[in-house]
């Protein structure tokens, strides 16, 4: 069972704060000079170059080699920055378990089973999932199974390890794809890298939790002569600041990124994760399986959602970059168009619909059922309405899931539900 969480909202549309954490220990690694070496880099880039796109601003605070956010940081702790579903509760990773290996059936039960998942965190969904796989065992029978981790930050691929492998891994010498590899709790090999493409062919089921907003976007503005690139630039009041400004004349990315029926006034676009996108529908569509992408997001039609957290609390995105967590809503609609013809999407719909057709309802009566201590029960109960909860995370978060065509060959009309097959007797497992 998951320590007691008390979780705030601090506005409608921003990430979600914790006080005590769920599970693994946490030091949360804050340097100044960091900070101020990536803001000095891109005050000295700015200056010699001029200004950069918010895709660029992004990219740097975030996942800068030396002192990018994600690179540094365990912003998932209690010392961190916001609060993600997986480390809410147990049974989010439990259903997404069931949700993978019913994937895996419906696909023809493949003699092989990558588990992807991208931007893993902690690694507790993995973790969640790895402990269904266990539970499972006789509906996997002797199927390979493989886990692999796409993640970009040396330290939170260490408290992955930790989590998934007690630290039974070895890292890899420099720049070879995989760079850290080693034997799951559960004895299933594990491997870890910083790219998709570096992941080997196979029938796989992709994960991606709150990672596509963290993914760098472009901002636009359309003006009287027509769609311009959003920038930052230095502030010329004040020489140590950062500020927006909008571009002069069209830049390759005004150019080439906005549609032709855009009817918004201000856009936001992700196009490294349409490439990335793509990349899981052009294995889905040669290989099998499926993904599942999870994300506060929109079908298009929202505008300025690129925001940054601190300390709980909004943060100024153009503030200490690399000491702060900057994210932008997903847009599916987006997504949806770079997979291209030769895979199925379904969704997205909310988390709320998702779970209650994954069965959260009967999980947890299965959980109280077996658990006599008051408070452990209410924190199920609590940690229940959080996921769920319509003015909670139940209606703030998307699933969105790209299938293999063949896939939906038998189960024509349901194109509006990602509901998973039914594994019998799923909800009746003790899996504390
Ligand atoms: C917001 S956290 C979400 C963590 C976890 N999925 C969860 O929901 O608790 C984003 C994760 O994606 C990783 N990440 C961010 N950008 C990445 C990139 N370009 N390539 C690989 N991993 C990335 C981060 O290091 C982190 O593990």
């Amino acid at each position: 069972m998951r320590t007691l969480l008390r979780l705030k909202r601090v506005m409608p549309e921003v990430r979600w704060t914790m006080w005590q954490n769920r599970s693994c220990s946490n030091s949360s690694i804050r340097s100044l000079e960091s900070n101020s070496s990536i803001h000095k880099h891109l005050i000295s880039k700015i200056t010699a170059t001029g200004p950069i796109s918010v895709a660029e601003y992004m990219r740097e605070a975030l996942t800068n080699p030396v002192a990018g956010y994600y690179v540094q940081n365990d912003m998932l702790g209690a010392g961190g920055d916001f609060i993600t579903s997986p480390e809410i509760s147990q049974i989010f990773g439990e259903l997404l378990g069931v949700w993978c290996v019913s994937e895996w059936m419906a696909a023809g039960k493949s003699n092989t089973f990558q588990l992807v998942e991208l931007g893993p965190g902690r690694g507790s969904l993995a973790s969640d999932i790895l402990r269904v796989f266990s539970q499972l065992k006789t509906v996997l029978g002797e199927t390979d199974i493989s886990v692999h981790l796409v993640e970009v930050s040396p330290k939170l691929s260490q408290f992955q390890a930790e989590c998934l492998t007690g630290d039974n891994t070895q890292p890899n010498d420099g720049d070879q794809p995989v760079y850290r590899s080693g034997t799951t709790h559960t004895g299933l090999p594990i491997y870890w890298y910083r790219r998709i493409e570096d992941i080997p062919r196979g029938f796989s089921v992709f994960l991606a939790h709150e990672f596509f907003d963290a993914i760098p976007i472009h901002k636009f503005q359309r003006t009287e002569k027509g769609w311009r690139e959003v920038m930052v630039d230095i502030d010329a009041e004040s020489p140590e600041k950062l500020r927006f400004v909008v571009s002069h004349s069209p830049t390759l990315a005004s150019s080439i990124l906005i549609q032709k029926d855009e009817n918004r006034q201000h856009v936001e676009v992700c196009p490294e994760g349409g490439v990335i996108v793509q990349k899981l529908a052009n294995r889905i569509a040669e290989d099998g399986g499926a993904a599942l992408i999870v994300d506060y997001g929109h079908d298009g039609t929202k505008t300025d959602t690129f925001r940054g957290f601190k300390g709980h609390q909004l943060h100024n995105v153009l503030e200490a970059p690399g000491m702060a967590d900057l994210t932008a809503d997903v847009d599916f609609s987006y997504l949806r168009k770079m997979t291209g013809n030769e895979v199925t999407c379904l969704g997205p719909i909310t988390q709320r619909s998702f779970l209650k057709n994954m069965g959260i309802d009967s999980r947890l009566q299965v959980l109280l059922r077996n658990c006599h201590d008051p408070s452990t029960r209410a924190q199920l109960i609590h940690s229940y309405d959080m996921l769920i909860n319509p003015e909670k995370m139940g209606h703030r978060f998307q699933f969105f899931s790209v299938l293999n065509r063949g896939r939906l060959a038998q189960y024509r009309g349901m194109q509006k539900n990602t509901a998973p097959l039914p594994v019998a007797g799923f909800a009746e497992l003790d899996m504390h």
